[in-house]
């Protein structure tokens, strides 16, 4: 059956990515009728808001979605619901996508570019999942309150309940099957009681379900250590989003260049599923063909394994974007000279 993407380029080199990642979905000829959409800051100019209703019904309608990027100093000190960044959290919402995987994965070509040693990360592939939607970023109580002494307090409240916790466990351990099913699970069950019963949820979760799942478990301030100690001995690590928010930005340092990181976030089976470069629209760039598409290309690789079930086209991708790196074609962020047009060629030449 026809498989319906939805793009949204954005702003900044968000156009220029998703460009690139349109001429790879023509050379692969695959089943997939391609939409596109205002969003972000082009939005706001067109529209009046950045993400319409219009263009929220066809996300959800769609099988999955790639975002390029959104934001950009036009719109930085207009209030928040005439921000770009609005518009994905919206979408986000709408979607209900609960789980943020954002792999951290190092070419053996660019080992160079990481802030570690070659050796510490060459051949490195961690799988992040992070718990998108709730913990303390959206819990409530939350506010800046006057006291009664003259003192102000800010306040969150770092707060999970057990579906939220089983539901992206059980994504990261689905995850995990197809990789080499050893899960690291983070939080700091030592000081907070979120985090206490996110330990015993996903142990449970494992014991009743994925009895074949090698669990561990770990401290988050020992895992930010870890990762910079002996990253390769993780494999999928499973953390809340506080920590996965800021562990997996950690991770992605050790890799070389945030030209290179996909991400995608997914809600429930059978539900579309939000694919995106971690990078943002880097306006010092935009416009001029220098930023690197592999991200977004990445991106689509990911789209196209989880929600549209075909892993041998996603591989197929993954190597293409490999092997045009180690053919020596590289934009100027991994230490070359190429444009986004030719890094994109090479991509196309190596399908
Ligand atoms: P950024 O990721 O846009 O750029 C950081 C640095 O990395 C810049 O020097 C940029 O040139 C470089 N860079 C980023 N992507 C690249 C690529 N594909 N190829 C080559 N070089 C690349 O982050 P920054 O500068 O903090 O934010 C710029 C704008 O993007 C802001 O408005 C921010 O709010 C927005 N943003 C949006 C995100 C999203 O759409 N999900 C995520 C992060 C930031
Ligand atoms: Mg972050």
């Amino acid at each position: 059956m026809t498989k319906q993407l939805l793009l949204l380029p954005g702003d900044g080199i968000g156009p220029e990515v998703t460009g690139q990642v349109r001429r790879v979905l023509d050379a692969l000829d695959l089943d997939i009728e391609t939409g596109e959409a205002l969003f972000g800051g082009a939005a706001i100019d067109a529209e009046g808001v950045p993400v319409s209703d219009e263009t929220v019904a066809r996300a959800l309608a769609a099988d999955a979605v790639l975002m390029g990027a959104v934001g950009g100093p036009k719109w930085a000190n207009q209030p928040y619901d005439k921000r770009p960044e609005a518009g994905l959290l919206r979408l986000r919402e709408a979607m209900n996508v609960y789980a943020n995987l954002r792999p951290a994965r190092c070419f053996s070509a660019l080992a160079d570019a990481s802030s570690l040693k070659r050796e510490l990360v060459e051949g490195l592939d961690i799988m992040f999942v992070r718990e998108l939607v709730g913990g303390v970023y959206f819990g409530k109580p939350r506010g800046i309150e006057e006291l009664p002494d003259g003192e102000r307090r800010g306040l969150n409240t770092h707060q999970y309940t057990t579906s939220e916790i089983r539901r992206v466990a059980r994504a990261a351990f689905d995850l995990a099957k197809g990789r080499s099913g050893r899960v690291c699970s983070v939080e700091k069950s030592n000081v907070m009681e979120a985090g206490l019963l996110w330990r015993e949820e996903v142990q449970r979760l494992r014991d009743q379900e994925y009895p074949d799942i090698e669990l561990s478990h770990m401290l988050a301030d020992n895992c930010a250590m870890q990762l910079v100690k002996n990253p390769k001995q993780f494999d999928t690590i499973l953390t809340d989003n506080l920590f996965g928010d800021m562990l997996s930005d950690e991770a992605a340092m050790l890799t070389g260049s945030l030209g290179l990181l996909p991400s995608a976030a997914l809600g429930e089976p059978g539900k579309p599923g939000l694919y995106e470069p971690i990078h943002g629209s880097a306006p010092d760039i935009a416009g001029q063909g220098l930023a690197n598409p592999a991200a977004a290309i990445l991106s689509l690789a990911m789209a196209v394994r989880h929600s549209f079930g075909d892993e041998r086209a996603a591989g197929r991708i993954e190597r293409a974007v490999e092997a045009a790196i180690e053919g020596g074609t590289r934009t100027r962020d991994i230490g070359g000279e190429a444009t986004t047009e030719q890094m994109g060629s090479a991509i196309v030449q190596s399908l």
